[in-house]
């Protein structure tokens, strides 16, 4: 269930005169765990020719924008740190910083062989099936129930409800460090749409912790408000911080919503979902959604592969009557 919104970036990018900089946020995860949902890039507009291997390249996908490293240079092929090679993009310019927060890690040409170096050895490790679940079974381990009690007692108690305007600062700051959305479409939405109550469609929800701090949102609209042309209510973007993880948290989030639609007068809502995504599609079944139409499975499928989007999706439905 990633975004589509990136599009707006790529024309962005593509204004830029070659030679100038800009920042950007939306170029994914790819490079995780360099880049992260939130980050943000600096991109300089450069010539294909000016890339070299061990360069992170901005490249358009289809509709969307990934940024990855150069490990050919004729052809150019690229590749994320962690996984294969890329289909043929369109490439757009070369990335020379990312800034996490206050922190601006600068990606000078000298960083060239270490990138191209690093790409090959971690996607060699991570192609192993075994390293893969290590990775996995240590990931899972950290927010599993050990850490659980912990995890609580440091969070409070947890108030999950529907998002109204004066939580627009939060959101946007919760969006800066764990989505992929860009903050001009969650305040517009969240202003014009989610916390109407005039009879506007569609809702966000989080949750948030004794300190007030969103660790959890979830929202659901028309896909249309994205530009896609699917009809109905969908649930998207569904986050919940690692520190707020196997608590509950998703599933609440999900039922907040669920309660909003049937207000609303929706008898049926709906989700995608990556197809090895295992937590999203257990917390989705978990709240009651099932599996819709193959009909609708293959229209969201190739609307998605049009946008971009690489991976299979699963398409989930939950009568909310
Ligand atoms: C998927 C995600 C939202 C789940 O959030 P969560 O608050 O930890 O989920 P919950 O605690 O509400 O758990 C709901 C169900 O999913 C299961 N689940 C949650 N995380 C899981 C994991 N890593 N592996 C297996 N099952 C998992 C829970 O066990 C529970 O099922 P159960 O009641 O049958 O035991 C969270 O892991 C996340 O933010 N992931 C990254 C973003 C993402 O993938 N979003 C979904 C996009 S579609």
């Amino acid at each position: 269930m990633a975004n589509r919104h990136p599009v707006d970036l790529a024309e962005l990018v593509e204004a830029t005169p070659i030679g100038q900089q800009l920042w950007l946020r939306g170029a994914g995860r790819s490079l995780y765990p360099l880049l992260r949902s939130g980050d943000s890039v600096r991109v300089l507009r450069c010539a294909q020719e000016k890339l070299a291997r061990g360069d992170v390249a901005l490249i358009r996908v289809g509709r969307k924008l990934v940024a990855h490293v150069v490990i050919s240079k004729e052809p150019l092929v690229t590749a994320s740190l962690l996984g294969g090679k890329d289909p043929t993009g369109v490439p757009l310019g070369r990335i020379t910083a990312v800034r996490r927060g206050p922190w601006v890690l600068p990606l000078p040409r000298l960083t060239r062989p270490t990138l191209f170096l690093g790409q090959r050895l971690l996607s060699g490790l991570w192609s192993q099936p075994r390293a893969r679940a290590w990775v996995r079974r240590l990931r899972d381990f950290t927010v599993s129930g050990w850490s659980r009690p912990v995890r609580k007692r440091w969070l409070g108690r947890l108030e999950v409800r529907l998002l109204r305007e004066e939580d627009l600062d939060t959101l946007l700051v919760f969006a800066g460090e764990r989505l992929l959305v860009p903050s001009g479409f969650l305040r517009q939405q969240l202003l014009l749409r989610w916390a109407r109550e005039d009879g506007s469609r569609g809702a966000a929800a989080g949750a948030f912790d004794k300190r007030g701090q969103m660790c959890g949102f979830v929202y659901l609209d028309d896909y249309r408000e994205e530009g896609l042309a699917l009809e109905g209510l969908w649930v998207r973007s569904l986050v919940v911080a690692p520190r707020a993880r196997r608590m509950g948290v998703a599933y609440q989030l999900i039922r907040c919503l669920v309660d909003e639609a049937r207000r609303q007068g929706a008898e049926c809502i709906f989700a995608d979902i990556d197809d090895d995504n295992v937590a999203s599609l257990r917390t989705f079944r978990r709240a009651g959604f099932r599996a819709s139409s193959p009909e609708l499975t293959r229209r969201v499928n190739s609307e998605w592969s049009a946008s971009g989007g690489t991976k299979p999706l699963v398409v989930l439905e939950r009568a909310v009557v």
